[in-house]
């Protein structure tokens, strides 16, 4: 194959890494087993602190960004793919330490490689997106701790508003859980609410430092906030309870005490997607192929050209994305 296509390449331009499209050649990608054809990406804030300069991401150059994707299989050295299948990626160091998804054509390891369940799209599975797939994997988390029941006590996401947010809250409802979600955003109530959301915290009430053992009100909890909010929540945390914490948009410390943990049993799960194991990821693609409202999906994300990509990820660091947006390669 020697038509050449385009991607997005972070570079070091005197020193400092510089994002730009260039035209490559599948000769040029690196010697990994299968290659994919790519149609969707997704923009996540990794990938905006990629992209803008504003973070090292990329742990070598020249490094091509986007942490996930989704495409068919074009050729493969290994017999667990065939050309034709359909594909998702997600994490395993793409766009820090593997070239990654914003590319027309990508050569990966086949361990790396998600079947996309039936049901859904490609487009579908990048509207979900490294999110909607972490989101998944805090819900099974919490389910394998046994301490929700749907119906139950009410079960807490903080972060409601945001990508792994609004997945667990259309997740989470979708399985028959009472659901409240935590927000700073008011105007977002009448849409999460629509998600399944039944209840409603200021986040503000979480932010500020708590006492160690507080009134116990929540089943479990998934929190993609961290820091004093994600102390508080297990403060609040009812007896043998859990919460499953993936993410760090408060703040990446946790001042908390052991309280919470030795004197009501309750346990702080946490969960990665980058290097989930392939049984995890099978699971968690499961859960959310056989619960996601498909029409959720279509609310909760929207499509935008990869040529957008370096105004919408100056977007996404200054905090005005809403939602998901799913990248189309071709565009
Ligand atoms: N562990 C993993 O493998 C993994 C995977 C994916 C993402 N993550 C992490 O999970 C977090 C959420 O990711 P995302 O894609 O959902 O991001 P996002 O779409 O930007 O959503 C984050 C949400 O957090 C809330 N928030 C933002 N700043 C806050 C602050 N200072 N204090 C309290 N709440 C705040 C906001 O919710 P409201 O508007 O509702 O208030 C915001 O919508 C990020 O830290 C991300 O790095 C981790």
């Amino acid at each position: 194959m020697t038509e050449t296509f385009r991607a997005l390449l972070i570079e070091d331009r005197d020193g400092k890494p510089a994002a730009g499209f260039r035209d490559l050649t599948v000769d040029q990608l690196p010697d990994h087993e299968v290659l994919v054809e790519v149609a969707y990406s997704t923009l996540n804030y990794k990938d905006g602190l990629a992209i803008t300069g504003k973070g090292r991401i990329a742990r070598r150059l020249p490094m091509v960004a986007g942490i996930d994707l989704a495409g068919t299989v074009v050729e493969s050295r290994s017999d667990r793919w065939r050309p034709g299948d359909k594909v998702i990626v997600n994490g395993w160091g793409l766009s820090e330490t593997e070239w990654g998804g914003y590319s027309r054509f990508q050569r990966l390891k086949p361990e790396w490689l998600t079947r996309l369940p039936q049901g859904f799209s490609l487009q579908d599975a990048m509207a979900i997106g490294t999110a909607g797939y972490t989101a998944a994997l805090c819900v099974d988390a919490l389910e394998d701790w046994g301490a929700i029941r749907p119906g139950g006590a009410e079960v807490l996401v903080t972060g409601a508003a945001g990508g792994v947010g609004s997945t667990a809250v259309s997740l989470l409802s979708a399985k028959g859980y009472t659901v409240t979600a935590a927000t700073g955003r008011p105007e977002t109530h009448d849409y999460l609410a629509w998600l399944g959301a039944t209840g409603f915290v200021d986040r503000a009430t979480l932010a500020e430092k708590g006492s160690p053992l507080q009134k116990e009100r929540w089943a479990g909890a998934v929190d993609s906030v961290g820091s004093t909010t994600l102390a508080n929540v297990l403060a609040q945390t009812s007896y043998g309870g859990a919460v499953a914490a993936c993410g760090l948009a408060g703040g990446f410390d946790l001042p908390a005490t052991v309280m919470p943990h030795i004197l009501r049993g309750v346990a702080l799960l946490g969960v990665d997607s980058v290097m989930a194991p392939q049984a995890k990821r099978d699971r968690a693609w499961a859960t959310l192929a056989a619960h996601l409202d498909k029409a959720h999906l279509d609310r909760i994300a929207r499509v935008e050209p990869m040529s957008e990509l370096p105004g919408l990820a100056a977007d996404i660091v200054a905090g005005r994305i809403r939602g998901r947006v799913v990248i189309d390669i071709a565009g």
